[in-house]
């Protein structure tokens, strides 16, 4: 089966070039009985990738089973793998098959295995080489025909530097190493995932799909996903059920799940220390005070041109689109000068302008005077200062006013300086 195929049976989302690369890896081998270790971090996917495997296998039709070598207690996992005798220890009442006996024939899935104690280790390195295991307590041995496939987020070789995990164990499981990266880094994976349990849960509950504006869409990029896919459908599913509105802005989502804004710096960065997270904290707050304030200033200027009756030419008569055009660049300097004529809002001269009340507590004016006449002589002090230091070369003297040749050859009738 192709990886495209594969993927539309067994809900697998993502298309990136990493993920490809680790599925591939896995439906080429599940055909075999090889050993799979699959690394990779908390919820990036591994126990779906092995039910994956088992599915794809000539085992598939018997079981699998998946146990986590973290989670059962230290004095129970040899039995619960290899199974006991009666008498074996006390409380021991009665024999019991462990399940590489009860799942003979099909795939035991084990997770966290860099957990696992350390004489439970010799006795999986020997069922690996050669199918053979005795319960606890006896001594009689049995053969067994399962299929390993172990998972670890933790790396094994430094396990195995801690002398916690054996050497050989580690080469013996890892013969087919199938890496599934974090989300950040397969960060095209995210939206699409998002979008995809978007679906999921408003199907499940009969409700509309909610959808992440451009900013929030930036988040949603950025973040760092610690808990990977299993925490991006637990913040859809939070999202989904505590926002009123379907469409989530930045703001929305800053408010239901906080810890979005911790962002995904490169790793030479990121030491995660609490003084970092604070400074991407203070960043983020400036920019969304900093889109406030340009909001805010933009209200206030539209009523100061209102209240003042200025004359402001319509922003709507602008030729956008001829200035997003790739134009020569000399004919973009024209458009460029002709959008700033458009833009200077004719103030007429010597009155003074009213701030209307809504945006301060007491109305104040601001004089204007004979400031535009004071600017307009400064300007042109600087023209002919400029032209005098580069003896009258126009092209430098623009260059070092940091105006084009033309906007200084406008300038210079302008202000009818003849040089
Ligand atoms: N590629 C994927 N596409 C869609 N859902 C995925 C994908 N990978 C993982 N999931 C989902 O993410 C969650 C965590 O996956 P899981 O296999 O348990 O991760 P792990 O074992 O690495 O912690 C599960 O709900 C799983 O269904
Ligand atoms: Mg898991």
């Amino acid at each position: 089966m192709d990886l495209q195929a594969v993927k539309r049976r067994y809900n697998i989302i993502g298309n990136s070039e990493k993920l490809n690369h680790a599925l591939s890896t896995a439906i080429r081998v599940a055909n075999t009985d090889l050993t799979v270790l699959i690394q990779g971090e908390s919820g990036v996917g591994k126990e779906v990738f092995s039910k994956l495997i088992h599915q794809l296998s000539p085992r598939k039709h018997n079981d699998f089973i998946a146990i986590n070598c973290a989670a059962i207690p230290a004095g129970t996992i040899n039995s619960e793998l290899f199974g006991h005798e009666k008498g074996a220890f006390t409380g021991a009442t009665n024999e019991r098959r462990g399940y590489f006996e009860t799942v003979n024939g099909g795939t035991i899935f084990l997770d966290e295995v860099g957990e696992m104690p350390l004489d439970t280790q010799a006795y999986l390195l020997r069922v690996l080489e050669n199918g053979e295991f005795i319960r606890v307590g006896s001594s009689k041995v049995k053969k067994t025909d399962v299929r390993i496939i172990a998972a670890t987020n933790v790396d094994l070789k430094d396990k195995v530097k801690e002398k916690k995990f054996r050497e050989d164990l580690y080469y013996r499981l890892s013969t087919v190493p199938i890496y599934i990266p974090p989300l950040r880094e397969r960060p095209e994976d995210i939206i699409i995932l998002f979008k995809k349990f978007a679906r999921d849960i408003a199907e499940k509950y009969n409700s509309p799909t909610i959808k992440l504006d451009d900013e929030a869409q930036i988040l949603i990029r950025n973040y760092n996903w610690p808990g990977n896919i299993r925490e991006l459908k637990n913040v859809v599913e939070k999202l989904s059920v505590l926002s009123d509105d379907r469409l989530i802005t930045a703001e929305k989502l800053i408010e239901i799940v906080p810890d979005i804004r911790n962002r995904n710096l490169p790793v030479s960065f990121d030491k995660n220390s609490a003084e970092k997270i604070n400074d991407r904290d203070l960043i983020y707050k400036f920019l969304f005070d900093m889109k406030k304030d340009i909001s805010e200033l933009k209200t206030l200027f539209y009523d100061i041109v209102s209240a003042n009756d200025l004359d402001l030419p319509s922003i709507r008569n602008i030729d956008h689109d001829a200035m997003k055009d790739h134009l020569p660049i000399n004919d973009f300097e024209n458009k460029l000068d002709e959008f700033e004529n458009k833009l200077e809002v004719n103030i007429p001269k010597e009155r003074s302008i009213v701030v209307p009340k809504t945006h301060e507590n007491e109305n104040y004016e601001v004089e204007i005077l004979d400031d535009n006449l004071n600017l307009e002589e400064m300007e042109k002090q600087m023209i002919v200062k400029a032209l005098k230091k580069h003896n009258g070369k126009r092209r430098a003297a623009a260059k070092d006013l940091g105006v084009s040749e033309r906007t200084l050859y406008r300038k210079l009738n302008e202000y009818k300086i003849g040089l």
